[in-house]
């Protein structure tokens, strides 16, 4: 049985003026122990509002359909109690912006015994060896001194430790990250997602990483999760997707990456032409394919009818929603 299961998950949100928005249609995935999935895609697309569904926290106006079980459970019909006492327990959850999350006004002492505290029942005195040990862990030089800080005392890269910290205090078995790096230098960046990568590979925790960035979930993943306007148009194993990507989407996300690979490469960076439909754009039934406008191999077809999300024929790893044949797609990358 996979840790988490996730089935036809949707997210619709009702506005005061206008027809709802479909923020999130038909995800499923799951995830094993000890694995790491990346949910990539331009913003707007569903990333954030499919995990905050998963743990409860969508807004006042959202309301979530489908199944998450998660050690057979369902996450989503649980009760605020029985959800507390997976969330930020069993399932930590790592949000953008540290600032977010981190009381300012609480030193992290505080902010990381009182989680142990409530969660574990742990006297102070070994809560505070714990939250020292584990901001030890991800690499706070001084962690005893710096225990006694308060949040804004810390350069944003620290920062973003001291929340991955809070989140691994209680040695969760999914660690979800949104967007862990996003305001952080690129030489932080990456000792953020080495990071991530050894407390998957020391402890096994499962990890799904959020991102646009194609480069970060190729250095990360076991397996990717492309989402367009609410909805999955490519998933497969990081090495099929990145081997041989077969939905346009996934083509041009890997295009607009920076080879650092290849130093004698100036070709020039290509970006997808157009933006992501506004919400509410999309989601009326009927409608074609929503990556159509943007989309170089678009045809009649995709206009008219929203492709389903199927096996990718010749790969049987992949699952595409795209109207056009693979070999197609997979031609243009060599061309
Ligand atoms: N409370 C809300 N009411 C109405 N629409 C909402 C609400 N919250 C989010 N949305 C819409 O849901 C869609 C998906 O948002 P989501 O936050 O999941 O995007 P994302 O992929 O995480 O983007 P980003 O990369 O910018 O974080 C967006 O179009 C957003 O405007
Ligand atoms: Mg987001």
């Amino acid at each position: 049985m996979p840790l988490l299961e996730v089935k036809d998950l949707g997210v619709r949100f009702t506005r005061r003026e206008g027809a709802p928005v479909d923020a999130v249609q038909g995800v499923s995935f799951s995830l094993e122990a000890g694995r790491t999935l990346g949910i990539v895609g331009e913003s707007g697309s569903g990333k954030s509002q499919t995990v905050m569904a998963l743990l409860g926290l969508l807004a006042g106006n959202g309301r979530v359909s489908g199944t998450a079980s998660y050690r057979g459970k369902n996450l989503l019909t649980m009760t605020e109690a029985e959800l507390n006492r997976i969330r930020g327990d069993r399932i930590g959850m790592i949000f953008q912006d540290p600032m977010t999350s981190l009381n300012p006004f609480l030193t992290i002492e505080r902010q990381m015994t009182e989680t142990l505290q409530l969660h574990r029942k742990m006297p102070r005195r070994e809560a505070r060896r714990r939250a020292i040990e584990t901001l030890e862990s991800v690499r706070i030089p001084d962690a005893a001194r710096r225990i006694g800080m308060y949040p804004h005392e810390f350069s944003g890269g620290m920062r973003q430790r001291v929340m991955i910290a809070m989140a691994l205090l209680s040695e969760p078995e999914i660690l979800i990250a949104d967007e862990p790096t996003t305001a952080l230098d690129v030489t932080v960046q990456a000792q953020i997602i080495e990071l991530l990568r050894e407390l998957n590979r020391e402890r096994g925790t499962a990890i799904i990483l959020i991102t646009h960035d194609m480069g970060v979930v190729a250095g990360l993943c076991d397996d990717v999760m492309v989402m367009y306007a609410g909805q999955t148009v490519e998933q497969a194993s990081a090495a099929a997707l990145f081997a041989a990507p077969t939905h346009p989407y996934t083509l041009g996300l890997l295009n607009a990456l920076p080879r650092l690979t290849d130093e004698d490469d100036d070709r020039p960076l290509q970006t997808i032409p157009g933006n992501p439909p506004l919400p509410g754009e999309v989601g009326e039934v009927g409608a074609g394919c929503a990556f159509a406008p943007r989309c170089a191999f678009c045809s009649e077809r995709c206009r008219e009818s929203r492709p389903p999300l199927a096996a990718a024929e010749g790969y049987l790893d992949a699952l595409r929603a795209c109207h056009r044949p693979v070999a197609e797609i997979i031609e243009a990358q060599h061309a």
